[in-house]
């Protein structure tokens, strides 16, 4: 069947009525302070180069943390969806240990969003010096920032609300998995979704009605305002035959402005969306600052955890099942330090075999680019306290998730799979100086890198394009750098190495799509330039060929903070993601994705999360 499409310009004006008066000089002191305070500590932080800040002083004492039915170790984007739902039943005790701690008013802007990353909300991991990739950044690592708090990484995320296209998931299907066909996981994105249906006088927006929830838990809105440059990017890919749909509709080719986990222009978390219903049901215990180090596994049956708190350790026991939800680089981590993982692996590590799985050995990861473009608009000149003022009425360029405004999907000629788009464009706004520049430190550039490609000409409106290829042919690895589980373990995404290139070539094709569109009569009215890159890697290279654009894709290209496949589906965990060969034990988490998606994976985090509940309670005959 086919939707009925609905087009709805309401003329609800939004921003008004909500919360506070402009004048409320004390609300706005306060933010001004907070921003400014955590600017500094941004400036300063360096980020973790391990977990040690967890270790106990002895390894030898161990308190007894009780038995609970089931044990969820993580509150990220899954675990926090997993923890409501079971909840749900009376009668059942679940016990939630999550490393971080509760959100705060900082992280709850959206602008923020990247600068969060430099604050211990942010694990820090970073990759191993890379060949392919990241070779503008120090020592050729590329960042992997996670969240750490309860909400995971949701507390730090760019906030874009997208599904991924019905192919992502029909690919697994064939490749086995029919329970996770587009037709069986769209129920639960309805269930968690409360999906907009009003928005500013004006805005183009499209919702395919059938497809959407509005009684879910997760808030998704379309931010205001949009940036100046927003009509004339939305007007260039009309220009080019793609229209604005509903990219969260099964996602064909096309564009939108960009839906966000935001209410009223604030960070809407998976804490906020899951945990805080659920925060006072007496069968549900949270321990925050709580690091689990191990599994304890019995004949080949899970039947707790250990873990470190306040300088000491505890373990837990769980009668019924323990889900592992510690994201696509904990998760492994924790399954590989208990045993389950490649043979060789662990026994070059010295951790005894409980089940030979090839846990970490096929990260999967975007890889992403961004180009820098100058229009004739002016910037905005407002004060950082007009900016708060707007943002306590809920819109403005601090409510605006820093990285998203419109994006739009496409299919380049090296996909050969039908309606599978395979690159995404985002249009990646400048509201003037509402943030600070950070992102020398966030993105681990080398200085030069810095110079020559990120830093922007103050006295032009520069705006972004973020490129991403989506459909990742190279494998990477996720291994243990040691049996010590306060190491960080290794990352290595190993990106642009497979062996036909496609990965390159599907990257190339985007640039030329962006190039296409800055041709277009809509973004010539403003008078849009390329910001060459002028990485003296790729100096010597004929500008804007082929070979040039390949140079700067090795440079500047990195993973986009996506990264799945390390406790893949089929390999590590079966379909109703119990790992194999051990009992009362899943994995459910970003890491069982088995193949990159079509879109962001936040929101397929939260389906899995209400899928793998509701198998769960099916297993257990409860609903
Ligand atoms: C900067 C950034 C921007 C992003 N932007 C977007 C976006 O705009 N849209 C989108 O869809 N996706 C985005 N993502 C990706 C998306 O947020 C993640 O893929 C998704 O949140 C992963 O969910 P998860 O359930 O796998 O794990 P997470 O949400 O990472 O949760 C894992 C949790 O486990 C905890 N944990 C880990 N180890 C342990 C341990 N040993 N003991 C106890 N607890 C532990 C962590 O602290 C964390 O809270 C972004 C990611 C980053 C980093
Ligand atoms: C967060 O801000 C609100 C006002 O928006 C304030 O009432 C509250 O005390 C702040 N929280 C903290 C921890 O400072
Ligand atoms: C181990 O598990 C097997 C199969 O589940 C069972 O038959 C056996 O009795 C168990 N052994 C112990 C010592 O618990
Ligand atoms: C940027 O911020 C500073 C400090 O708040 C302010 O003085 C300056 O006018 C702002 N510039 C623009 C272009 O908005
Ligand atoms: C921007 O550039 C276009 C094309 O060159 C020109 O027509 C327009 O007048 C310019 N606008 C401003 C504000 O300078």
């Amino acid at each position: 069947m086919i939707p009925i499409r609905v087009i709805i310009l309401s003329v609800l004006v939004f921003g008004s009525g909500y919360g506070v008066e402009e004048d409320d000089t004390n609300l706005v002191d306060y933010y001004e302070q907070l921003i400014n305070i955590e600017y500094e500590n941004a400036a300063k932080y360096k980020l973790d180069k391990n977990a040690k800040r967890y270790k106990p002083d002895s390894e030898k004492q161990n308190t007894d943390f009780g038995t609970y039915d089931f044990i969820i170790v993580g509150s990220g984007s899954t675990g926090s969806v997993i923890a409501n739902r079971l909840t749900e039943i009376n009668n059942w005790n679940v016990l939630l240990i999550e490393a971080g701690g509760y959100e705060n008013n900082f992280t709850d802007i959206p602008a923020m969003t990247t600068i969060s990353l430099l604050s211990d909300y942010n694990w820090g991991f970073l990759s191993v010096p890379q060949k392919t990739s990241c070779l503008g950044m120090k020592n050729q690592r590329c960042p992997f920032p996670r969240g750490r708090a309860l909400g995971g990484t949701t507390v730090v995320n760019g906030l874009a609300y997208s599904r991924g296209s019905q192919e992502s998931f029909n690919q697994w299907a064939k490749m086995g998995f029919p329970e996770w066909s587009y037709d069986k996981v769209l129920p639960y994105y309805i269930k968690a979704e409360d999906y907009p249906t009003e928005w500013k006088e004006g805005q183009e927006i499209v919702i395919d009605s059938d497809v959407h929830g509005k009684d879910g838990p997760l808030i998704v809105e379309f931010s205001e305002p949009e940036s100046k440059e927003y009509p004339n990017y939305i007007g260039a890919n009309e220009d080019l035959g793609y229209k604005v749909i509903d990219l969260n509709a099964g996602t064909d080719e096309g564009v939108s402005k960009a839906p966000t986990n935001t209410q009223h222009g604030r960070r809407y978390s998976a804490y906020k969306a899951y945990i805080k219903p659920a925060e006072s049901r007496g069968n549900l215990k949270i321990i925050t600052q709580s690091y689990v180090t191990k599994l304890i596994i019995e004949n080949s049956t899970a039947t707790g955890v250990r873990f470190a708190h306040n300088g000491k350790y505890y373990t837990a026991k769980a009668s019924k099942e323990i889900i592992v939800s510690a994201g696509s680089i904990s998760s492994p981590q924790i399954l590989m330090l208990s045993g389950i993982g490649p043979k060789k692996h662990l026994k070059s590590k010295k951790i005894n075999l409980i089940k030979n799985l090839e846990v970490g050995s096929a990260l999967r990861e975007h890889i992403g680019i961004s180009l820098y473009f100058s229009s004739n608009y002016t910037l905005e000149n407002k004060q950082l306290r007009e900016y708060i003022q707007e943002f306590l009425r809920g819109v403005g360029g601090l409510a605006a998730p820093g990285p998203n405004d419109a994006f739009g999907f496409y299919q380049t000629k090296v996909e050969t799979i039908e309606n599978y788009p395979d690159i995404e464009l985002i249009l990646v706004p400048n509201f003037g100086n509402v943030t600070k520049d950070f992102s020398e430190k966030i993105l681990n550039l080398k200085d030069v890198t810095y110079q020559t490609y990120t830093k922007q000409d103050p006295n032009k409106r520069i705006f972004r394009i973020d490129l991403f290829g989506l459909h990742t042919h190279s494998t990477g690895t996720l291994r243990l750098n040691s049996n010590n589980p306060f190491d960080y373990p290794l990352i290595d995404p190993n990106l642009l190495t497979d062996k036909n290139n496609r990965d390159i070539n599907t990257l190339f094709e985007a640039i030329n799509m962006v190039m296409k569109l800055i041709q277009t009569p809509s973004m010539k009215k403003i008078d849009t330039q390329l910001v060459i890159p002028q990485l003296p890697a790729c100096r010597n290279l004929k500008k804007l060929s082929q070979p040039f654009w390949e140079c700067v894709i090795h440079q500047v290209g990195h993973p986009v903070y996506h990264p799945v496949g390390t406790c893949p589906m089929g390999q590590v965990v079966d379909e109703n993601l119990k790992v194999y060969g051990v009992d009362k034990l899943r994995v459910a988490d970003a890491s069982i994705f088995p193949l990159t998606l079509t879109g962001h994976p936040n929101a397929p985090c939260v389906m899995l999360g209400e899928k793998v509940s509701d198998i769960i309670k099916s297993l257990y005959g409860v609903k």
